[in-house]
């Protein structure tokens, strides 16, 4: 008898646990945009604001970009590659060249703020190293606001078009919301 009980239990353990799963997967979040980093020129979206001298002719990236340097940025969050289309949001906070070596990774700490469509006034988090010589590059999505409240995911970046240090990067977040 206790053992039938036992195992009824697990069963309806593993069936809701199948039926979260499910959930979990149907409402899975797939975002897509174009964030347009612009450090140079008279408008800079992102600016240096502590860090090692750079320099320009050492074969070292890390020497080369300045290991070290710290930059804060508010980047348009775009629908098209497009500067001009919809702006759905944008990406602020701080990325920190944080490698020495020539795979030039950075230290990305920011929010993803959305300023319309569905998700306005909800925000991501994302916290993760973004090598960027690296043809896409995943970042972990470690939280959220709004909509997003609790949200768990991943971003995947990958540079649509660069302009000696101005660029405009495709990101495509998948988020799975938290219940
Ligand atoms: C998640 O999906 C379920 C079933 O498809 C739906 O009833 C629910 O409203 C969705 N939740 C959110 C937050 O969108
Ligand atoms: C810059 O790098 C070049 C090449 O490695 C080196 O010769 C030069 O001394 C470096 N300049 C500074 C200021 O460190
Ligand atoms: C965006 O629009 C402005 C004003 O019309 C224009 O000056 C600028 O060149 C446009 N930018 C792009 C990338 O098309
Ligand atoms: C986004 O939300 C803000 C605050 O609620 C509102 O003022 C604004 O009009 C909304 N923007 C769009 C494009 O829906
Ligand atoms: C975006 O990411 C999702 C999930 O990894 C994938 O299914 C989809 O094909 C990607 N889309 C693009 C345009 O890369």
């Amino acid at each position: 008898m206790a053992y039938t009980k036992t195992l009824l239990c697990l069963v309806l353990v593993i069936a809701s646990m199948a039926s979260i799963t499910e959930a979990r997967k149907r409402n899975t979040t797939n975002i897509q945009f174009y964030m347009h980093d612009t450090p140079s020129g008279s408008n800079p979206s992102a600016v240096r604001v502590a860090g090692q001298p750079t320099n320009s002719t050492s074969p070292d990236m890390g020497a080369m970009f300045g290991f070290g340097s710290i930059y804060v940025m508010d980047n348009a969050l775009t629908v098209t590659p497009d500067a001009n289309s919809t702006l759905i949001g944008r990406a602020q906070g701080l990325y920190v060249m944080s490698s020495q070596g020539n795979d030039m990774s950075l230290l990305m700490t920011l929010t993803y703020n959305f300023v319309s469509g569905v998700y306005n006034g909800s925000s991501l988090s994302i916290m993760g190293r973004n090598p960027v010589m690296s043809e896409v590059r995943e970042m972990p999505v470690v939280g959220g606001t709004g909509f997003f409240r609790l949200a768990r995911g991943f971003a995947l970046a990958k540079t649509y078009s660069i302009d000696q240090v101005n660029a405009i990067i495709g990101y495509n977040v998948t988020i799975i919301p938290y219940y």
